[in-house]
């Protein structure tokens, strides 16, 4: 009994500690989450790729993600202290000066992940695409030409760690935090990445296991005739679409074709506007999607036009085809044949300035002395109103583009690529995030424009053109290359797009195409171009107000909450190289010899920031742990006796 009486005393001061330990254990928790964790609000995330070959991009591991104390390699002595070390629980945060592949390769397996910094410009030149651009899928496989010299092709390198862009504010903060960890400052900061991807091995597998989606996207093609005159000769105007970077969300692109986009869309806007009863050609303005994924775009399309057939065609709608399903087949009215000009307006946003005052382009051509190139020869600075002159390239190849699928096809096709570059690129940042609107000359947008409007209307009405009936609509151009180059948050994107990108930084990465054949994916800057483009080109618009195509009568969209008559279109932009299996509910390779990339799925991509805690918490969290451990057990054994005495239940 004695002993008992002992025991009974003493439970009460352990019991009191517990629920002491227990309530500022539970408070300093809650604290710690409200105040030191912060997630990043936009992540830009490098994301995996498959090919037939095997595994591109990044990836986290598959458990909470990587994680570990920030270290910040901004000169060439924290990059030698990094490698000297042995301590593999590091994320690094890289000052961009070191983002390439050369120092990547050196740090991803001592590691547990990046952040590059945006806050500061790279002092050189570098790109992380391949030194001859999509050579494979071109019309020279074999070519010994470096039109890219700067390129390291990372993009297409394999990483086993996430590598994450940051923002500029975030930027401005993870380098603060990571030079207090290099100055010893307690708590230390570290950092958390989640962006698993599912897919791994390779396409074939991956497409099996229905782990993956291949990259695809929408071109659009528009014209101002009502129906295309199909005994007419056809004058193709096309650009590339899509852009790539390695972290796919900042993919601006500015010279690699956004600043050509601005300029047709422009173009169209301006021919809008003038009389074009003189023309006795057709004029077709094209821009197409994945081309930075093997032509994948302008490759379907020549497919379509050479190659399609409906097998059932829809009951009502005489545009529609459902199987194959293609809701819009109004292509099978350009007949292959006929296309007897292609201008494509390639990387134009830099060009050459002679004279300290006329911009000069270069004119990439097979047929060097064709009436189409000396028709941009002849018009040097016309009538002295514009000053842009051209200059016909030496190259006997053409640069990596868009017009190759037309040429594979029928090589005598008049073709002109314009460029700012005579050989090697000009651009300094082809295929990385820093092709932004600081890559491009925004003075030589109106003298372009002018410029083109003008031969291309003197070649589609076989007359000079009075240049002076010329009318650029300026706030137009000027919002349009804003809203392209700067920020998604435009008046045309709030106006023609009922959904606001959640992140307004312009990107054109292509995408992936979709689940199957039926359920497609149309980014919103495509939308946005198909939006201005048809609502530019509309033949007439109606008062009906509707909510999409089914909305309005045949033949009719619906673009921003109106339904318009408008030649305008959409395409399916996706790789030959595959098919859809109905039975299987899966995509499969069908022919390997066409692009064959993949897009991993994943369920979310996250980062986020948080002070470490110190030694000596650390010690203290440690010691109230095993004071907690040790009086648990001391009550339970002691409850235990004591209960079990009294209740025979235990
Ligand atoms: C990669 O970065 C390092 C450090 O800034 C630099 O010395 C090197 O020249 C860069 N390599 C390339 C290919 O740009
Ligand atoms: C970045 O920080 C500045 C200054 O604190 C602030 O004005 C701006 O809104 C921030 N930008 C974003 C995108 O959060
Ligand atoms: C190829 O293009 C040329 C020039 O437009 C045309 O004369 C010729 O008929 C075309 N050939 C084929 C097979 O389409
Ligand atoms: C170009 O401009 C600079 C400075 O304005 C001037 O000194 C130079 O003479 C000009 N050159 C020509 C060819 O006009
Ligand atoms: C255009 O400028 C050149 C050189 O300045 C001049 O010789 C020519 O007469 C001008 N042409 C017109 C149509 O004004
Ligand atoms: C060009 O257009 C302007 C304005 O429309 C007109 O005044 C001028 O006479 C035209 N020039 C020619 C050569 O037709
Ligand atoms: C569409 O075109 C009409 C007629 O040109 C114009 O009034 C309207 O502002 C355009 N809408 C947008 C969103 O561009
Ligand atoms: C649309 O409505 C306006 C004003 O109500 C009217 O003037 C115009 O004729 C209508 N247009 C059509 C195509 O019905
Ligand atoms: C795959 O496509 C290429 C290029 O069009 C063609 O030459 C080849 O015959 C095709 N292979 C098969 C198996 O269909």
């Amino acid at each position: 009994m004695e002993t008992k009486n002992i025991f009974k005393g003493y439970l009460f001061i352990p019991l009191l500690l517990l629920i002491i330990i227990f309530i500022t254990g539970c408070h300093s928790q809650s604290d710690l989450i409200n105040k030191i964790y912060s997630n990043v609000q936009y992540p830009f995330p490098c994301v995996r790729i498959l090919t037939k070959d095997g595994e591109v991009g990044c990836s986290s591991k598959i458990n909470g993600g990587n994680s570990g104390e920030l270290y910040l390699i901004d000169d060439n002595d924290a990059l030698e202290d990094f490698l000297g070390g042995n301590n593999k629980n590091l994320v690094i945060v890289l000052d961009t000066n070191y983002f390439n592949k050369t120092i990547v390769q050196q740090i991803q397996s001592k590691c547990q992940g990046i952040f590059v910094l945006t806050d500061t410009k790279k002092s050189y030149s570098y790109s992380p695409d391949e030194s001859y651009p999509l050579k494979k899928f071109g019309l020279y496989p074999n070519s010994e030409k470096i039109w890219n010299p700067l390129g390291d092709s990372f993009l297409y390198g394999d990483v086993p760690i996430p590598i994450f862009a940051l923002d500029l504010n975030t930027s401005i903060a993870a380098r603060e935090a990571g030079g207090l960890n290099k100055k010893g400052t307690k708590p230390t900061w570290g950092a958390q990445f989640d962006s698993f991807m599912h897919g791994g091995f390779d396409t074939e597998t991956c497409l099996r296991r229905g782990f993956c989606v291949p990259i695809g996207g929408k071109s659009i093609w528009t014209s101002f005739s009502p129906v295309l005159n199909q005994e007419k000769e056809i004058i193709l105007v096309m650009v590339p679409m899509d852009t790539n970077a390695y972290f796919h969300d900042m993919a601006i692109g500015a010279d690699a074709s956004t600043f050509a986009q601005v300029i047709l869309i422009s173009m169209v806007e301006t021919f809008s506007r003038m009389d074009k009863t003189s023309w006795n050609k057709e004029v077709i303005f094209a821009t197409w999607d994945t081309e930075r994924w093997g032509y994948i775009g302008s490759t379907k399309f020549v497919d379509d036009l050479l190659n399609f057939k409906c097998d059932s065609m829809d009951n009502t709608n005489p545009n529609q085809c459902n199987s194959p399903p293609y809701p819009d087949i109004s292509f099978t009215n350009i007949n292959f044949e006929k296309i007897s000009t292609i201008i494509e307006l390639n990387q134009i946003g830099r060009p050459e300035i002679v004279d300290n005052s006329t911009f000069q382009l270069y004119l990439h051509s097979l047929q060097s002395n064709s009436p189409l190139t000396k028709a941009f020869l002849d018009k040097q600075s016309i009538e002295n109103t514009t000053s842009l002159i051209y200059k016909a390239s030496k190259e006997t190849e053409l640069p990596p583009s868009s017009s190759m699928s037309f040429l594979k096809k029928n090589i005598s096709i008049p073709t002109v690529i314009i460029t700012d570059h005579d050989g090697a690129y000009s651009n300094p940042y082809f295929g990385d995030h820093l092709d932004d609107s600081d890559n491009v000359n925004p003075k030589s947008v109106f003298p372009t424009i002018i410029s083109l409007v003008s031969i291309i209307n003197e070649l589609a009405s076989g007359q000079p053109t009075n240049v002076s009936t010329i009318q650029l609509n300026e706030p137009f151009i000027s919002q349009i290359y804003s809203c392209f180059l700067y920020s998604f948050s435009c008046n045309y994107v709030i106006t023609l797009l009922d959904s606001y990108p959640y992140n307004t930084y312009p990107t054109f990465y292509s995408n992936v195409y979709g689940v199957n054949p039926t359920f497609t994916m149309i980014t919103l800057q495509t939308q946005l171009v198909y939006y201005l483009l048809a609502n530019i080109t509309a033949t007439q618009y109606s008062n009906t107000t509707c909510r999409d195509n089914s909305g309005c009568n045949y033949g009719q969209s619906c673009i921003a909450h109106k339904c318009i008559t408008t030649n305008t279109h959409i395409h399916p932009a996706i790789s030959l190289a595959f098919d859809y299996n109905y039975k299987k509910s899966a995509w499969f390779i069908k022919n390997d010899s066409y692009p064959t990339f993949v897009e991993s799925n994943w369920d979310y991509t996250s980062a986020r920031f948080y002070q470490m805690d110190s030694h000596a918490s650390e010690a203290w969290f440690l010691v109230a742990g095993l004071l907690i451990l040790a009086t648990s057990i001391l009550v339970i054994f002691i409850s235990k006796r004591f209960l079990s005495k009294r209740y025979k239940l235990l």
